[in-house]
This record gives structure tokens, C-alpha cells and sequence, in this order.
């Protein structure tokens, strides 16, 4: 099998691939562009891809051989799915693997927005601290606060699992219970896929309904969120603070977020531990192995 690889993967990985196919790997400094991406796919069976690659239909009719394309992430929507079901190409993703370190990342932000961990790093760094206070840096304890989860899948329900270790009541809602949700939640995070489905699912009226003590933490998807609204909210108080590690037009993120103390900002970190991308590229490359031995992929989309 001809495999395209975009991004440079552990070698023990990468030997298991070699074993079975023949390997063209972009190793360019950053994500491979369109056109490349199209030069090297037209002759090959498999394309092992990362979010940042767009398979849309144009590139699919340039790669007439193509069988699978695997995608390193649970997410999927740089991914034209029903294009590639058209023309019998398998999709496949990695979910289940990147879980658990998604839902510890999300806790790593509620507790960095609630206790102001972020704030006070830049304050000592630019050598703002001026000593201990009784009223200084205060934050929001979370004990006693309800979380609401916007979406409940995998990763939804492994945060969830979290919250009796910091005493907090989880709730769920994505659509019908989401108003409900939003007037009531003192931590708000949203863990639905991104897509056309969910697109500004978080818009000005779903902000105007939060608290305005609200914790908004968006660990899934940018487009999910209006940030102009975003930004607007925050601006206008409507809710506390914001933390965020995914953003509407990655990599790029607004000034306005940038500026406001009360934003904590990640680059898209939620599953990016040691452990977690070689589970996730262990999967991408099985997908590919399994479907080149002619069975079923094990995570289809
Ligand atoms: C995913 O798997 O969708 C993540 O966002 C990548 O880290």
C-alpha cells in the first residue's frame, strides 16, 4: 500500500507502517499545503492526516487510488466525509484514546480561570507582585457549583467524572436542556464535535443567558463559538472569564482575547500528552494496516 504521511511520527510507529507499505512522508517545517498535499496523494491508497489537512472532494477526485484516510484526532471535520463516502474512501479517527488527557486538560483550565493561575504568572513576570494581601488575586472557589456540560459524549462524561473530586454537581444539555443549563451553571464546557451541526452553537443569546459569575471553557471545537459574541461578553461582564484551547481560525487568536486578564488561552493542547499522541498515532497507523490486510477499520467514523 502507497501511504501518505503528513507528519513526522515516532519511529517504532513508523516501522510498524514500512512493514506493510511504502511510506512517503512530508517532512516540511509546517503543515503541508494544499497543493503538495494533492501532488503526493494522487498515487497513493492511504493518507494518514492531521487536522490541519483539508480533504475536500477536489482532493479526493486527485487521488483516484485513495482507499482510507485516517485521521490523528477524534475530530473530523477537516475531513469532507460524505465526499469521501461517495467515492467508497474509508474515514477513520482516534477517539477513546484521547479521553482521559481532553478531560484533564478542561480541568487544568476551570481551575486555572476559577483561581486566576495564568494571571498570576504574568503579574509575578513582569514583577507587578507586591506582596501578600488578604484581598489580593481573590478567585471563585469551585465546591458547591454546579458544571454544566454542553454535549454528552465520551469526553463530556470523562469530565463529568472529575467534578465530585472538586465538589461540584455536573449537569448535561446540548439542545433541549441547554437553556436550563445556561441560567444555572457556574462553569460552563462545551465538548461537542465542531462541524456545521454545532457551528456558533455558542452565539450572543447563549451568552446573554449565562451568569454573569459564568466560567465559559471551550475545549472542543473554535466554531462552536461565535467569538466576536465571545469577546462581546466578556467585555460587557456578562460572564466571568473564558478559558480556551481551540479557537475559530487557528492559529490566529483575537487581540481582544489576548488582552483580557480574565481569559486563560492554550494552543489546542487538550490531548497533547506523551502518552495520549502515540496512542492516537498507534491507532491512525492500525486503521491503515488493518484495512491493507484487507479487514474492517477498527474506528470508522
Ligand atoms: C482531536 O483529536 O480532535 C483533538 O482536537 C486533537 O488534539
Amino acid at each position: 500500500m502507497k501511504v501518505l504521511l503528513t507528519r513526522r511520527i515516532p519511529s517504532s510507529v513508523f516501522s510498524r507502517l514500512q512493514a506493510v507499505g511504502d511510506v512517503d512522508l512530508y517532512e516540511g517545517p509546517s503543515a503541508i499545503s494544499a497543493d503538495e498535499l494533492k501532488r503526493r496523494l494522487a498515487d497513493k491508497q492511504a493518507l494518514i492526516s492531521v487536522l490541519t489537512d483539508r480533504v475536500t472532494p477536489e482532493l479526493l477526485d486527485a487521488a483516484p487510488n485513495l482507499r482510507i484516510v485516517s485521521n490523528i484526532a477524534v475530530g473530523y471535520e477537516n475531513i469532507d466525509v460524505a465526499a469521501a463516502k461517495a467515492r467508497g474512501v474509508i474515514v477513520t479517527n482516534t477517539p477513546d484514546v484521547l479521553t482521559e488527557a481532553v478531560a484533564e486538560f478542561t480541568w487544568a483550565l476551570i481551575l486555572a480561570a476559577a483561581r486566576r493561575v495564568a494571571e498570576g504568572d504574568r503579574l509575578i513576570r513582569r514583577h507587578g507582585w507586591k506582596g501578600w494581601a488578604l484581598d489580593f488575586m481573590l478567585g471563585t472557589e469551585l465546591r458547591g457549583k454546579q458544571l454544566g456540560i454542553v454535549g454528552s459524549g465520551r469526553i463530556g462524561r470523562a469530565v463529568a467524572a472529575k467534578a465530585p473530586a472538586f465538589g461540584m454537581t455536573a449537569v448535561f444539555g446540548q439542545r433541549t436542556a441547554l437553556d436550563q443549563l445556561l441560567v444555572t451553571s457556574d462553569v460552563i464546557s462545551l465538548h461537542v464535535p465542531g462541524g456545521p451541526e454545532t457551528r456558533h452553537l455558542i452565539d450572543r443569546k447563549t451568552f446573554a443567558r449565562m451568569k454573569r459569575s459564568a466560567i465559559f471553557v471551550n475545549t472542543a471545537r473554535g466554531s462552536v463559538v461565535d467569538e466576536e459574541a465571545l469577546i462581546w461578553a466578556l467585555q460587557e461582564r456578562l460572564i466571568a472569564a473564558a478559558a480556551l484551547d481551540v479557537f475559530e481560525n487557528e492559529p490566529h487568536v483575537r487581540e481582544e482575547l489576548m488582552t483580557m486578564e480574565n481569559v486563560v488561552l492554550a494552543p489546542h493542547l487538550g490531548s497533547a500528552t506523551r502518552e495520549t499522541r502515540t496512542a492516537m498515532i498507534d491507532l491512525a497507523v492500525s486503521n491503515v494496516l488493518a484495512v491493507a490486510a484487507g479487514n474492517s477499520p477498527i474506528t470508522p467514523v
